[in-house]
């Protein structure tokens, strides 16, 4: 399709061209002649007309600018609609030429209107009692729709870009890990989120080598270790206010664990990345609570080019957000690498920041040069991103996994019996975490049916082959985890139910494609904290289990939801019973 494609592209734009240069030429110098030179019309020779007007005399000042003018409208127009309506058209005949089916192109919106409609009306209906876990159609609508209309690998139009579902495991891994360097980030995502996290993230290519070489270090397993007492210290102040709120209430108390967990995992990356500064970081992860929920709004709209720079209430809060999250983060850093070049205490290295900024210090280039760091200010995106990375998935792996230990008090049980015989009524320790088999399986489940990150997102960067369709450039590819993490073809008949002994053999052979389990993503781009979050999450869970049994409150509705990542609708309201 491509090559043909481009150059059918190139021969329209062209055209596109040609006809807008025809009409201006038209406008520019026929117009004129028309009314001033209405002999001319009326015996219907207005070209010569024109032509013999520049031969023999200039037009009026005001008839060229008129012209340039008219001549501006019809070039702006002409892009408009190459933009939004001949490039798409074009994208979605070379894609069904090539068999591939899924919605219909809709002018500008593409399906971004009925993903809203769906979303709203699968909003307002609970999840089904009889199969509580069945939330895919709930939390994905328009996706859930389109596979079973128009087959696993379908399109559908994200704004103007044709957006590619990848559910094969095998084409899933070509796109995670980069084939032949044809998959970036989206831009589209990537100018909105920029408000909300920036860093390793968003970066591509060598840009992105050398933000992740920096990064690298401070997630060792090594380093982890350090970060020990931090995330101890968290879950403790955590444990001590339950144990509060149980005690001041008659047997049990109810508590919104959805928040709580927001606020313990925001408490452990402020400690973790900032160490004894960790409650200056508690500003931030406030701040940046309400950038998620104000970003997934702007997603309606800013796709449009030049929305994002109306001034709307909700693109001036962002900004402001993101002023002042840059100001404290500012703030905390310049301090810290003060303290750093002075010489003081190195205890200060053992936080996230600290390594950073030690690592960024001691880079050198791959081909051996030393070299130049990042600035400051890409350390305050990276700072920025740990916040959002680190806090809203791992609250979100911990809500639901305390839910569904509740809907299945036998695992709730099994993994209790397992923690009080690996630690007693100790604090958790590396050594004792790395032999909970129970309770890793169950973690496991719950990604799989809950994973916090529901999507991987790229486009293609250039005319790219997978699965044996060409893709045009700057096409989306979508991966979409929780539809792959349920599929029976890999998973078995039982792939809607919890059941957590199907990693009871480890990850390889819980399902038939090992690569279906996807979480944290694959290959280069895999989420750098993912230690940092299991063992947050083991640690907090093993210390719960230790002190609470716990159930869903009978005002608890089980509804699932996509804010970036897996929020629940209505918070989760839990009883607890101190043990
Ligand atoms: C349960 C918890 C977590 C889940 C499910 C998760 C999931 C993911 C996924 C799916 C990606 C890949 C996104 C993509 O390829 O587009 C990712 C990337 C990333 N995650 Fe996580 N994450 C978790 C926790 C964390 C934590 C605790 C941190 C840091 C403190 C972190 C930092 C990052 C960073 C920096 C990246 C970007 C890596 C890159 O592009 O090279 N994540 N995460």
């Amino acid at each position: 399709m491509n090559v043909q494609t481009n150059s059918r592209k190139q021969q329209s734009i062209t055209g596109d061209l040609k006809l807008s240069i025809s009409l201006c030429y038209y406008i520019c110098f026929c117009f004129p002649s028309h009314s001033r030179h209405g002999t001319n019309r009326a015996n219907g020779k207005a070209m010569v007309g024109g032509v013999a007007l520049l031969r023999e005399a200039s037009p009026s000042p005001w008839s060229v600018l008129a012209g340039v003018a008219a001549a501006l409208v019809l070039w702006w127009a002409a892009q408009v609609l190459e933009y939004a309506w001949w490039a798409p058209r074009r994208m979605e005949r070379a894609l069904r030429a090539q068999g591939l089916r899924g919605t219909r192109y809709r002018f500008l919106w593409g399906d971004l209107k009925e993903e809203s409609r769906l979303t709203a009306a699968a909003l307002a209906r609970p999840v089904r009692t009889d199969r509580p876990h069945d939330v895919f159609p709930r939390v994905s609508p328009l996706l859930h729709r389109v596979v079973q209309e128009h087959g696993k690998l379908s399109f559908t139009w994200f704004g103007t870009t044709p957006r590619i579902t990848i559910t094969d495991p095998q084409l899933a891994r070509e796109v995670m890990s980069n084939k032949d360097g044809c998959f970036l980030k989206t831009k589209i995502t990537t100018r909105v989120t920029k408000l909300l996290f920036g860093g390793v993230a968003i970066l591509d290519a060598e840009k992105w080598a050398k933000h992740r070489r920096i990064l690298n270090p401070a997630f060792h397993t090594e380093k982890l270790k350090g970060m020990l007492p931090a995330f101890t210290a968290a879950c403790s102040d955590l444990i001590c206010r339950w144990e509060n709120l149980v005690a001041d209430s008659v047997g049990s108390k109810e508590l919104d664990i959805w928040s709580e967990f927001q606020s313990l995992s925001g408490d452990v990356i402020s400690r973790a990345v900032f160490g004894v500064s960790y409650q200056e970081g508690r500003r931030i992860f406030r701040l940046q609570a309400e950038q998620v929920v104000r970003v997934t709004n702007a997603f309606k709209t800013n796709h449009i080019p030049g929305f994002s720079l109306l001034p709307t209430e909700n693109n001036r809060r962002m900004k402001a957000i993101d002023r002042e999250t840059k100001t404290i983060l500012r703030g905390i850093i310049e301090k810290r690498h003060e303290a750093m070049k002075n010489g003081e205490p190195t205890t200060t290295r053992d936080d996230l920041l600290g390594m950073l900024l030690e690592s960024n210090m001691n880079y050198t280039d791959s081909d051996g040069k030393s070299s130049r760091g990042i600035t400051l200010e890409e350390v305050i995106e990276e700072c920025k991103l740990f916040y959002f990375a680190g806090t809203e998935t791992t609250a979100v792996l911990l809500t639901w996994t305390i839910v569904v230990l509740s809907m299945h008090p036998e695992w709730q049980d099994q993994a209790r019996d397992e923690v009080l015989e690996v630690f007693g009524q100790n604090n958790p320790d590396l050594s004792g975490v790395s032999r909970l088999k129970v309770v890793t399986m169950v973690l496991y489940e719950v990604l799989r049916l809950y994973p916090p990150a529901l999507f991987i997102n790229r486009r293609t960067y250039k005319q790219t082959e997978l699965g044996g369709v060409m893709y045009p450039p700057d096409v989306m590819v979508m991966v979409p985890i929780m539809f792959i993490h349920r599929d029976p073809d890999l998973w078995g008949d039982d792939a809607g139910e919890f059941n957590p002994r199907r990693f009871a053999d480890g990850v390889s052979k819980a399902c038939s494609d090992p690569g279906a389990f996807i979480p944290f993503s694959w290959g280069p781009r895999i989420c750098i904290g993912q230690n940092f979050a299991l063992l947050e999450a083991k640690l907090a869970i093993s210390m719960i289990l230790q002190r609470f049994a716990f159930e869903l409150s009978p005002a608890y509705v089980h509804a699932p939801y996509n804010v970036l990542t897996l929020h629940p609708q209505h918070g989760v309201l839990v009883r607890l019973r101190q043990l």
